[in-house]
């Protein structure tokens, strides 16, 4: 029984996306039913299955050394664990959200009022921080009807892409914290080792996750120019051509900027730009 422990999401979009990335980093186990526990084949490596909101708590206890949970649920939890690895997915914002015709200018202006949230630990640090006594209302989910319902008067909530705000006629006053979804581990870790092998793993695919392999020809003479459009994870590898004015290059581009980066580099001169998609690596 000398197995890694990590605790995994057991359900929602969390729970597909974490499945998703420990695959593709090579842990290959089956989930039977809804079975709380599963082996991974050929590492010494147990999943738990787990409540998200859960995982820090039960990290930080030892009842898993690794686990896949909300940057944000870490805080509100307030335990002490070591962060390995964002994971680039999950990206939130954690917002104190008022009626869109409100009044309310600041968190300062809350004073005296009624704020609901699932997230009261980290929201009475916040009013505190702002000279703010707010009355807590706290609760599991549904917060962004609350305001509406007569429970208070300001919400703490995630926000992703604003569309929740925007269906119950919120806006944001202020944001209290930027979130992702992370790898975490605990400070007594039983396989060290194990636990470094599947850091690496996992970070060789969320850099390819997040970058493209870009190639083109450039004539010598705009190798400075096309390396400053082009700089690289580390640098570029430049490669000679027959033809000995020009050279080929090979860099990896961040995923969201290759159509920009192709722009540029045309405008300068380069040809044969082509964009290959990663799915793992090792820098
Ligand atoms: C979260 C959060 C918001 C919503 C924000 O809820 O609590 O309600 O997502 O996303 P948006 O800005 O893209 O609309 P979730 O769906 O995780 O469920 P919950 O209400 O149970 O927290």
């Amino acid at each position: 029984m000398n197995n890694l422990r990590i605790g995994l999401p057991s359900k929602g979009r969390l729970a597909e996306q974490a499945g998703e990335l420990l695959g593709q980093a090579g842990l290959k186990f089956r989930r039977q039913d809804r079975s709380l526990f599963a082996r991974v084949s050929e590492l010494p490596i147990d999943i738990t299955f787990l409540r998200t909101d859960d995982i820090p708590v039960l990290c930080a206890e030892g009842a898993i050394d690794m686990g896949i949970t909300g940057s944000d649920l870490l805080d509100e939890a307030g335990v002490e664990l070591t962060t390995r690895l964002a994971l680039g997915i999950g990206k939130c914002r954690l917002s104190v959200c008022v009626p869109e015709d409100s009044a309310i200018q600041t968190p300062a202006d809350l004073d005296g009022s009624r704020v609901a949230t699932s997230f009261p630990h980290v929201t009475e640090q916040f009013f505190q921080q702002h000279r703010a006594n707010v009355h807590l209302v706290p609760l599991s989910g549904s917060v962004e009807i609350m305001i509406s319902l007569g429970v208070a008067e300001g919400i703490v909530d995630l926000v992703e892409t604003g569309s929740t705000l925007a269906a119950n006629r919120l806006r944001i006053l202020t944001d209290i914290g930027q979130y992702e979804t992370v790898l975490v581990q605990n400070k007594q870790t039983r396989r060290g080792d194990i636990a470094d092998r599947i850091v690496r793993r996992l970070e060789g695919v969320v850099i390819a996750r997040a970058w493209s392999l870009l190639e083109y020809n450039i004539p010598r003479a705009k190798l400075a120019a096309a390396e400053l459009i082009t700089p690289g994870f580390n640098s570029p590898t430049v490669n000679a051509l027959e033809d000995t004015d020009w050279c080929a290059v090979q860099v990896m581009v961040k995923r969201k900027q290759v159509i920009d980066v192709m722009d540029k580099l045309e405008a300068i001169g380069a040809t044969a730009i082509l964009e290959t998609e990663i799915t793992n690596c090792r820098l």
